[in-house]
């Protein structure tokens, strides 16, 4: 529709330009002008020209209409608004114009030359009305060509001189105008005169005249009508969904009324509240999630997708996706992502508790080993075995929090404490793997091979951005990040790869050999930690069991 609105647009756009390029011509010479005005009718008049003519400007009025009809609110940009209002005004007159020119050649045979015209409005207000269409016509257009084409490079090169141009045509049409009805004017109070231009234009009798004026008012009753109707329609529409809306209320945001039915995602869209939706609204992503502070008793209940995408992240109670939303009561939601992806700080910052399982890893011997080498080589090296365990880690779900020069800390953050100890189980095993393969490219190069400490515990977490707005990483707290570095540190002592708490174990519902599990004091800790050591991370499974579940 809009394409439409701008095709027909600049159909009359282009039309307007050379009629007022033509009525300026009455400032140098009258023949000039004529010439031009023969010119434009041959086309404007032909029968395909008076269809795309006119047919523009019905298309383009109707469209108009149309989109104010089906607007949600009247309140829109200054621009945009001067746009419509000046686009409403300009009929008011174009329509009598019309009816005087083109209608009275068609019908009386008027010849409807730039001076018939002017004689007609001079010198009373009618000629002011009309320079006042000229300019409506003029500023109208160009609003529109530049709502248009303002974001187009070239566009904005060139608007410097076209507002020059906007300024001089409608200057040089007026010039022309007064110009030429002067001298008309003139002319036509010479009583010889006066008759020659009666005859050459065929001037029309009273009665011609009458029905002339019937059939102008008639035009603008109906433009008075489809103006009206379009009113009816736009509040009718307004009423309706009045009574047929809901109030949200964003925390740290406006509140608004929108349609019931809507999703909260189309609802935030709807009213240009930004919202974060990866997944474009297919309860996939889980980013346009809210938390319900009023009113989630009153929403209706998660559908399968959005309670398995729900599940799947952990979300806590009163977590719901705003794509897969539809409120019918007043509610008041807190976005928890903000556009750029961040967690929003008002409520996520403050972080959020969480029972699952950390990884501590570390290199072992990397100060014997990277002495003497150049820093480009040691990031080289770094880099080569981060590319080589790192993925063990994502492929069961899991994160890095962050990198600690040599080492790592991974967290796991699962729908619950089962899966994320299996997952960190799961993980640490394959990073074993994955090491193995690593030392045997090394072996290959003749490069002695890397050895690695890792310690993974379960406990409760906080995650939370801690840092200045805007530059707050996302990291986890709490004393199970504590255990899990301090049972990778034990590591050292026993030579072994893997210490893995008992917690770690009982929640992902499996046991090893009690025989096998010892007591850590750690550090910092109060109770001694029972732990499980494991001389190769790759051969875990065969330390627990059932080894099939973590198979
Ligand atoms: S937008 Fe992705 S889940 Fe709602």
């Amino acid at each position: 529709m809009s394409r439409l609105r701008i095709a027909s647009g600049l159909v009359l756009f282009v039309f307007a330009f050379f009629h007022f390029i033509n009525i300026g011509l009455g400032l140098f010479d009258t023949d000039l002008l004529h010439g031009m005005q023969d010119g434009r009718k041959s086309l404007s008049r032909h029968f395909i020209g008076s269809i795309v003519i006119y047919g523009a400007f019905l298309l383009h009025m109707g469209l108009a209409l149309i989109s104010i009809a089906q607007r949600r609110t009247l309140r829109m940009p200054f621009s945009v608004a001067l746009q419509v209002v000046l686009g409403l005004l300009i009929p008011l007159q174009l329509l009598s114009h019309l009816v005087q020119t083109r209608y009275a050649h068609e019908i009386f045979e008027v010849n409807d030359e730039m001076g018939y015209i002017i004689i007609l409005m001079w010198p009373n207000t009618a000629i002011w009305l009309q320079s006042l269409l000229l300019l409506l016509v003029w500023v109208h257009g160009c609003i529109g060509l530049h709502m248009w084409l303002r974001l187009t490079r070239w566009w904005r090169r060139l608007v410097p001189y076209l507002i020059g141009v906007a300024v001089f045509v409608p200057g040089f049409a007026l010039a022309g105008l007064l110009t030429e009805g002067r001298r008309i004017w003139t002319d036509f109070a010479d009583p010889d005169l006066r008759e020659q231009y009666i005859e050459h234009y065929n001037w029309p009798s009273q009665e011609e005249f009458q029905l002339l004026f019937t059939v102008k008012d008639n035009a603008l009753m109906v433009f008075w009508v489809a103006l009206a109707l379009t009113a009816l329609i736009y509040f009718g529409r307004k009423l309706w969904r009045r009574r047929h809306s809901v109030r949200v209320r964003y925390v740290n945001g406006p509140e608004v009324v929108a349609e019931k039915g809507m999703t909260l995602l189309e609802m935030s869209r709807a009213n240009g509240i930004p919202h974060t939706a990866l997944c474009g609204g297919k309860g996939r992503c889980t980013t346009c999630r809210v938390v319900v502070e009023e009113g989630a008793d009153q929403l209706h209940p998660p559908t399968e997708v959005e309670a398995r995408s729900l599940k799947a992240v952990g979300a806590p109670e009163g977590t719901r996706l705003a794509c897969q939303t539809r409120p019918t009561d007043p509610v008041t939601v807190f976005r928890v992502f903000r556009p750029d992806g961040a967690r929003d700080r008002a409520h996520a910052s403050q972080g959020q508790e969480r029972q699952l399982a950390v990884l501590f890893l570390d290199m072992r011997g990397f100060t014997a080993r990277t002495t003497g080498q150049l820093p480009y080589d040691i990031v080289f090296l770094l880099n080569r075995f981060f590319d080589a365990i790192v993925p063990a880690i994502t492929a069961q779900g899991g994160v890095v929090d962050k990198y600690m020069g040599d080492g790592l800390l991974a967290m796991f953050e699962t729908a619950d404490a089962a899966s994320s100890a299996s997952a960190g189980l799961r993980a640490a095993s394959g990073i074993g793997r994955a090491l193995e393969r690593f030392n045997q490219q090394l072996g290959a190069e003749g490069s002695p091979p890397v050895r690695i400490g890792m310690g993974l515990h379960l406990g409760d977490l906080v995650l939370g951005e801690i840092g200045a707005a805007k530059h707050a990483p996302r990291t986890i707290i709490g004393d199970a990040v504590n255990v899990a570095s301090r049972l990778e540190a034990e590591t050292k002592g026993l030579s072994v790869e893997l210490l893995v708490s008992n917690t770690v174990l009982s929640a992902a519902g499996l046991h090893c050999n009690p025989d096998d599990l010892r007591d850590f004091n750690l550090r910092g800790v109060s109770e001694p930690v029972p732990a499980l050591p494991v001389t190769r991370a790759a051969e875990l499974d065969s330390h627990i069991s059932p080894p099939e579940q973590i198979a």
